[in-house]
């Protein structure tokens, strides 16, 4: 069975071989402390457990309902916000492609948009439709407030009975206002460990139940899971185990000044796998002061707009590509007679082919540039080969943050926002920051241009 690799030859000559070799020790404790849970936030790492947890009957039960709703509706509307969203809309568009908007499954309550809203509930009214409800506290605003209008339009068309059937909550065991509320109206429920964070829930029913909604293979998603963890487990060797030698380069490059590591990919479908991953590695290492800014590029597109920055700008950036060996479709380049666009050159490749080359030209130009690169390599874009990449990526963060000395398990940072809009928007039990902020607000000289 083929693994996903990791290439760092063009690190070279900023991080070589040996560099990460003395890492090994520092690898090595934080690894362990993740894997005996013995760290900072260990109250929250029972995803590291999970693709050997995951058992046949709970493969079967979220199947089933997913081929329940699927039978019963042309459209599943997942509502989830950040760890409750993002996981599932990465592998569904990465597997389904860039039109992944026209299939199956679509999604809300990742904004607060009256347009989005709008057009999806038109888009709705002519269709079948069922709702999948997820969100960990059960009290986030933006699912909230999208999964009150998607469960009113369900019962306005088909009756409170109808919606028992078409709705289904994914929250925490016992708390939360959508634990309560499935409760009193009977929906099926699935419950999000309490000890699994929202970015590292895809393996739970947040993110398995809505990508079987799409018509994919979840046995094969966890396998992959299943297959790099056993890859973790039996060789904690770095210059043998990729997702520890990457969060051991990206390490090492933090040391010495860069700042942001970008993910690139050459393939559109992976737009949405680099916003999982910019949650993942933003939420768990930005803390204290601290942090590698995750960011990403849709490449060859951003070449065109972002390419002159990463050559040429100030160098505190590297790159972690992730390529897909094989190409999943031959579109030939035609023959043309007059080739006034000079591009028979490349007539008869495969579109792919010169895509390649745009990637081998760009890792070389950019390595000459001062931005170091590394790339991950899928054997193919398919729900295992995802697997692997996640629980990669998951393992890397573990690591990574612990060197990094923080606890990558926490996010205390995202609640000072919603606490100021819940004051703006005077909500009961607030009213004292209601009075301050209010106060501060008329306080505050605008400085207007314009
Ligand atoms: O990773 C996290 O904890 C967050 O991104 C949450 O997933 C996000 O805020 C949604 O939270 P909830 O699932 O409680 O609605």
């Amino acid at each position: 069975m083929e693994r996903i690799i990791l290439d760092y030859t063009n690190m070279s000559p900023v991080i070589r071989g040996e560099a990460i070799s003395r890492l090994q020790a520092q690898v090595d404790l934080a690894l362990q402390t993740t894997l005996q849970k013995t760290g900072a936030g260990n109250d929250f790492l029972g995803w590291v457990n999970l693709p050997n947890e995951i058992d046949d009957a709970f493969l079967r039960d979220i199947q089933q309902t997913a081929d329940a709703l699927r039978t019963n509706s042309d459209v599943i509307v997942a509502v989830g916000i950040g760890g409750s969203y993002l996981g599932a809309k990465a592998v569904i568009e990465a597997l389904k492609g860039p039109f992944a908007g026209t299939e199956k499954v679509l999604f809300a309550g990742q904004n607060m948009s009256s347009w989005y809203m709008n057009d999806l509930l038109a888009l709705l009214e002519k269709k079948d439709f069922s709702v999948i409800a997820i969100s960990k506290s059960g009290t986030t605003t933006e699912p909230g407030l999208a999964f009150r209008i998607l469960k009113n339009a369900v019962e306005k068309k088909y009756g409170k009975a109808g919606a028992k059937e078409r709705i289904v909550a994914i929250t925490d065991k016992a708390r939360g206002a959508l634990k309560q509320l499935a409760n009193g109206e009977g929906y099926k429920t699935y419950v999000i460990p309490d000890d699994v964070g929202g970015r590292f829930s895809v393996l739970t029913p947040v993110g398995l139940l809505p990508i079987a909604c799409a018509g994919l293979d979840i046995r094969e998603f966890v396998n992959g899971f299943k297959t790099m963890a056993k890859v973790i487990t039996a060789e904690t060797n770095v210059m043998k185990n990729p997702a520890l030698a990457y969060a051991a380069i990206r390490t090492l490059l933090h040391r010495q000044g860069k700042d942001i590591e970008l993910l690139v990919n050459f393939e559109p479908a992976l737009h949405f796998v680099s916003e999982w991953w910019k949650q993942l590695y933003g939420e768990s290492e930005g803390k204290d002061g601290k942090a590698l800014f995750p960011a990403s590029v849709d490449f060859s597109t951003d070449l065109h707009s972002m390419g002159q920055l990463i050559q040429d700008g100030k160098r505190n950036l590297f790159e972690t590509f992730v390529m897909v060996k094989k190409s999943r479709y031959s579109v030939l380049i035609p023959h043309d007679d007059a080739n006034l666009d000079g591009f028979n050159f490349v007539e008869g490749k495969n579109l792919d082919d010169v895509n390649y080359s745009a990637y081998q030209g760009t890792i070389l130009a950019h390595r000459d540039g001062g931005t170091p690169n590394m790339t991950i390599e899928l054997p193919d874009l398919t729900p295992f080969y995802l697997g692997q990449l996640f629980y990669f990526f998951e393992i890397g963060v573990a690591v990574s943050g612990y060197m990094l000395g923080v606890n990558p398990f926490d996010q205390p940072g995202v609640e000072d926002y919603k606490n100021n809009m819940f004051a703006l928007l005077g909500k009961p039990g607030k009213e004292q920051a209601t009075e301050k902020i209010r106060a501060e607000l008329a306080r505050m000289m605008p400085k207007r241009i314009g």
